[in-house]
């Protein structure tokens, strides 16, 4: 099933009296089934477009479907409660609250959502291995797993998307590979659509699918064979 159509996206960025145009014509078709890794040199615009396909930002031409309907047909509303409660975000740098704990921070999500359910708090931290953390601040916490929290929070309202950009980037191997797993695992087991950016060329074993971007175009789009 296609979850994630974009047909001819543009974007461009206004600066000052300068227009960037950092995605060029993007044709891609994203399947419920898949687990995408977005590779491209630092500024080919992966980040652009994970924002434009997961409704965080509009293109300025061309149209991106999510879940049937184009994102410019969507209210600010709309696609709000869309982000909220269908998708999922996971960044580099984890975004948690500091004054939180784990438990309050996932719980945030919940609240913001209108999707009270304290069941489901402790099975989301659970299932990345955090619930006996549960009570720690995020300052008490490895950077592997912070991740992992923000792992949690992205799943508690039980998305049927993840985006990720570069959720590794700021982690050592050993943790980067348990973090590859755990993604992989939400597209296997819990047959989550998972679209990741990624500038690690070995994390792609964990993908089904690489689309490489250059100069804000794709220029490659290969199926892959994950481990
Ligand atoms: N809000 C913005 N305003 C103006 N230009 C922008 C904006 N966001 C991104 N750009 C420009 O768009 C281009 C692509 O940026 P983008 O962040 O999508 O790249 P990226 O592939 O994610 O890079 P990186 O690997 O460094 O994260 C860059 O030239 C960047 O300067
Ligand atoms: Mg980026």
């Amino acid at each position: 099933m296609d979850r994630i159509v974009g047909s001819a996206v543009v974007k461009n960025y206004e600066n000052g009296k300068v227009t960037v145009n950092v995605l060029k014509q993007v044709d891609l078709v994203i399947d419920s089934h898949d687990f995408v890794g977005i590779t491209g040199a630092s500024g080919s615009g992966k980040t652009t477009l994970l924002y434009v396909l997961s409704g965080l930002e509009r293109p300025t031409a061309g149209t991106v479907t999510l879940f049937g309907k184009a994102t410019g047909d969507y209210s600010d509303r709309e696609l709000a409660l869309l982000r909220q409660r269908k998708i999922g975000f996971i960044f580099q740098f984890y975004n948690l609250i500091p004054n939180l704990t784990v438990r309050e921070n996932v719980e945030l999500a919940t609240v913001l959502a209108d999707r009270r359910d304290p069941k489901r708090i402790d099975a989301v931290l659970a299932m990345v291995g955090m619930l006996d953390r549960k009570d720690a601040f995020p300052n008490e916490l490895s950077g592997g797993m912070q991740q992992r929290v923000a792992i949690a929070r992205a799943l508690v309202n039980d998305p049927e998307i993840i985006f990720a950009d570069e959720p590794t980037g700021n982690l050592d191997s050993v943790n980067a590979a348990d973090i590859m797993e755990i993604l992989r695992d939400l597209n296997r087991t819990h047959r989550k659509t998972v679209v990741l950016v990624t500038h690690g060329e070995e994390f792609l074993k964990y993908c089904n699918r690489n689309v490489r971007l250059a100069d804000g175009r794709v220029v490659k789009d290969v199926r892959l064979d994950a481990v």
